[in-house]
């Protein structure tokens, strides 16, 4: 009996969060115990994020903590797992002493080997990608869950090769997994009381999946699962504007189980810098898809990710980002000044000729711009009902309950004695830019 505790520690994206639980689930069919004190663990896993260099920073500083407790316990095992350990490999292992393993996103089977050659005196190490690994067979063990959300996995890996992004060299090429397995695992959770599933990839809507003869895409993936039962509340990300079909949409417009919030990055509003991107859409093609949204399913959130001073981006081309903010209207957004990665065809091609002000300036301007927006959009919700699923406590009090509507959008509530995993319809009377404030009706 393998009496080991082992500790994981995750940066990075929702699918770094799902590999987590994958990773669990394999060191626990070995016997291994998961904990959730590093102090106490025999190993400890940082699964880690590449995408951009303030991600790989914060790591590298936390491993220079796990040296110091790796002096006052000399048997602690650490490893690397994840984006970081692909793109750095064997490098890593010369450059920071205190690792022991390092192990890419499609070498998790793989993990108990490691653990067995470090035991022996060895260094675990294994990077390689795979066409085919999806862990389709592994249930991922919820071990850090509220127990009514989980995430699902549905495919891996990303071909886009948007020329910042460094995503297709660390995760490999696209797969897209079983389709059984993926509505097995939703009933499951089902079954155990979740009542919200997030279907997981880099790029969801180009889900694939074909057998005897017949394809499922992910329209018709998405519909099964919502069929599992109308309890079970659907999300999804992240999508592609450029394969964003109506079919998807209109399987959204019928079920009232599939959350109408869509989350679809647009990175820039300027025609050129969307081109020098790889993007495949221009800005008046993202507009069509958002007029689709508006017409095929009013009410719709939609939020997206948007990156200040690409490569060569004039004032004008950031003009056209602020612009296409105020068109969209986003509910929200996430925001990110351009960093370049190694290897990348951005970083081969061009150069990353913005002066770090003028990034921060140009990134300012567009979080402002937002803050507006999203107050706006909260704004419209006032005085509205909303179905709300209840997940916990609110961070702030005991006495608050706190959920997610339909759009997305975090509720907050006086607790009326119902518990996590319930649907309440609440009525909203007040706001701020993050959140509506409410009372159960
Ligand atoms: N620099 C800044 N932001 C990036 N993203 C991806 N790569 C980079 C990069 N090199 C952002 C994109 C993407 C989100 C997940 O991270 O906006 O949609
Ligand atoms: Fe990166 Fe583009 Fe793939 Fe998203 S679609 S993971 S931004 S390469």
């Amino acid at each position: 009996m393998n009496r080991k505790k082992f500790y994981i520690e995750t940066y990075g994206c929702q699918m770094n969060f799902s590999d987590s639980e994958i990773v669990a689930s394999i060191l626990t069919k070995e016997g291994y115990t998961g904990i959730s004190d590093p102090l106490e663990a025999d190993i400890i896993f940082l699964n880690t994020c590449s995408i951009r260099d303030n991600a790989e920073k914060r790591i590298l500083h936390r491993l220079q903590a796990l040296r110091s407790l790796k002096k006052k316990k000399p048997g602690l095992v650490v490893g690397l797992l994840g984006c970081m350990a692909e793109r750095l490999r064997e490098d890593l292992l010369e450059k920071e002493p205190v690792l022991d393993i390092i192990a890419g996103p499609d070498a998790y089977r793989d993990l108990p080997l490691l653990i067995r050659q470090v035991n022996a005196g060895e260094k675990g190490v294994n990077t390689q990608l795979s066409a085919e690994e999806t862990y389709a067979d592994i249930t991922p063990v919820r071990y850090d869950s509220n127990g009514v959300s989980a995430f699902i996995s549905i495919m891996r890996g990303c071909e886009n090769f948007c020329a910042y992004c460094v995503v297709p060299y660390v995760r490999g090429r696209e797969r897209s997994r079983d389709e059984h397995s993926i509505v097995k695992e939703a009933s499951e959770l089902f079954s155990q009381g979740y009542r919200e599933v997030t279907l997981l990839g880099q790029n969801v809507n180009s889900y694939r999946w074909e057998k005897e003869g017949i394809t499922v895409n992910f329209a018709n993936l998405l519909e099964k699962v919502a069929l599992i039962n109308p309890l079970l509340r659907v999300r999804f990300a992240t999508s592609h504007p450029k394969d964003l079909s109506d079919e998807l949409l209109e399987v959204i417009a019928r079920h009232d189980n599939i959350c109408k919030a869509i989350h679809l990055p647009v990175q820039s509003g300027s025609n050129f810098i969307l081109g020098m991107m790889n993007r495949g859409y221009t800005r008046e093609m993202y507009m069509d898809r958002i007029s689709a949204i508006r017409r095929i399913l009013p009410g719709c959130s939609i939020s997206t990710d948007i990156i200040a001073g690409f490569c060569d981006e004039s004032e004008d081309d950031h003009k056209d980002t602020l612009s296409l903010m105020e068109w969209v209207g986003f509910d929200a957004a996430y925001m990110f000044r351009y960093s370049e990665r190694p290897d990348t065809f951005a970083a081969d091609r061009y150069k990353d000729n913005i002066p770090d002000e003028v990034k921060e300036q140009r990134l300012r301007e567009i979080i402002d711009l937002q803050q507006k927006l999203s107050l706006k959009s909260n704004r419209r919700d006032l005085h509205k009902n909303f179905e709300v699923l209840v997940e916990g406590f609110s961070k702030r009090s005991s006495e608050q309950l706190s959920g997610r509507n339909s759009q997305n959008k975090m509720v907050v509530f006086p607790a009326t004695g119902n518990r996590p995993g319930d649907y309440v319809t609440v009525n909203v009377e007040r706001c701020t830019s993050a959140t509506l404030i409410g009372q159960a009706i």
